[in-house]
């Protein structure tokens, strides 16, 4: 028997992190009160609770207006929408993300051109995207994966040069800054997440900011079955019921009054990794770029030297979860996501392009290599425990990295499981 939790070892931490959403008297008393109120849904949009959370939500994070809706997958479809971005257009988005990032286009039918990252952030590399605009690229979807937020300063340049729109999917960044503004600010949208696994959440949920009046009218109309929300009631669009309820609002309300405390004690513990993980030989702490003020906890992510290890990112990932640690290895390429396939498609593959839209055949070396190889994800309840949660952190990594580096057949056997 090995010592590794994995093969049947003692676990490094055996005590559970604390459990997302914490929650208590005051979650059940808000949801109480709209229970008793009768008005339990979104109609008429947006009712009390939704629109304080919404005038909340803007205090927190800047930004003029927003649009309360169900998910942080239909943000980014109303937001292209709400830009007249359809059929025939091309919309630049990072390989390395969630497959909502890319399905969104896809919905409000336009296509999704993926393109490589940034290995020292995992987000959007700005080279990437100006590379790949064509005569028919309309909008960039930047995404501010886990704590670091795309290079925004180049993604508004380069979206200024080409006259494109930018949608940032901010669904990891509440409460993240950058030098310009809040995540979610600087380009024309910004997309929220408060779903059940994200920092701020109802379970369900999502926030869209736009920076000009006229696209939060026609957000507005569209996720609400095409109903005029400005005064002279010109910006309507066909939409459908997308409307956030007032149920999910009053416990996005109440989550709000703890996240200042929840992201005060995330940015401590994550300060804190950073030094200790910096200390481990063949792990790459990701550098802060200083022009992003303050960082997000939605998870923390690291890079493996995978030599350093003796295993990859898969194996180790594997390994840490045994001991005790939440963690995983990250998402795929987009483009070998099942779903992505161009046979599962009715559109047509442009043969002037068919390095962007013929998936199959698609390699992103930056995306590959994190992906398969080097990027790690910590979980984010591991960032709201105490400071031994972290030392645990680090006691696993080592105790891994020694056994495997002292018994390489180990991994062998951890990927034969
Ligand atoms: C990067 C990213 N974008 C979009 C979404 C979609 O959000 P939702 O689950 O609220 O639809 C998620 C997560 O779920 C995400 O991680």
């Amino acid at each position: 028997m090995s010592e590794l939790a994995i093969l049947g070892g003692e676990r490094t931490r055996a005590a559970p992190y604390p459990p997302w959403p914490p929650h208590d008297e005051r979650d059940i008393a808000a949801v109480t009160a709209v229970v008793r109120s009768g008005n339990w849904g979104g109609f008429p949009y947006p009712g009390a609770q939704t629109q304080r959370f919404l005038d909340a939500f803007l205090a927190m994070q800047g930004g003029e207006h927003a649009v309360a809706v169900m998910n942080g997958t239909l943000t980014l479809e109303v937001a292209l929408r709400a830009a007249d971005i359809g059929w025939g257009d091309e919309v630049i988005v990072p390989a390395y993300t969630f497959q909502a990032t890319a399905a969104a286009p896809m919905m409000a039918g336009a296509l999704p051109v993926l393109v490589d990252i940034d290995p020292n952030t995992f987000c959007i590399d700005p080279a990437a995207i100006e590379a790949a605009i064509t005569e028919r690229t309309r909008a960039i979807l930047p995404v501010h994966v886990a704590a670091h937020m795309a290079d925004m300063d180049a993604i508004m340049a380069i979206a200024e040069r080409h006259n494109l729109l930018v949608i940032e999917d901010a669904a990891h960044a509440h409460g993240a800054s950058w030098r310009s503004g809040g995540a979610g600010t600087i380009g024309h949208f910004g997309s929220f997440s408060m779903q059940s696994s994200k920092i701020l959440t109802a379970g369900e949920g999502g926030v869209l900011l736009c920076r000009s009046q006229e696209h939060a009218w026609r957000a507005a109309s569209i996720i609400d079955c095409g109903r005029p929300h400005d005064p002279e009631g010109a910006h309507t669009r066909q939409g459908g019921n997308y409307r956030m309820t007032e149920l999910q609002a009053a416990l996005l309300n109440v989550a709000l009054e703890r996240f200042p405390a929840q992201a005060r004690l995330r940015e401590e513990r994550a300060a804190y990794l950073d030094e200790a993980l910096s200390e481990i030989e063949g792990i790459r702490v990701l550098k802060r770029d200083p022009r992003q003020r303050r960082r997000a906890l939605f998870a923390y992510t690291f890079a493996i030297e995978p030599a350093a290890f003796g295993a990859g990112n898969a194996i180790l990932a594997r390994a840490l979860a045994a001991e005790g640690i939440p963690c995983y290895r990250g998402y795929d390429p987009m483009y070998r996501y099942d779903l992505f396939q161009p046979r599962n498609s009715r559109l047509p593959v442009p043969s002037a392009f068919p390095e962007y839209f013929d998936f199959a055949r698609m390699r992103l070396p930056v995306a590959e290599r994190i992906s398969g190889a080097e990027g790690m994800w910590l979980e984010e309840a591991i960032f709201r425990g105490d400071q031994a949660g972290i030392d645990d952190v680090i006691a696993a990594l080592r105790k891994i990295q020694a056994a495997l580096l002292r018994e390489p057949a180990l991994a062998e056997r951890i990927r034969a499981l």
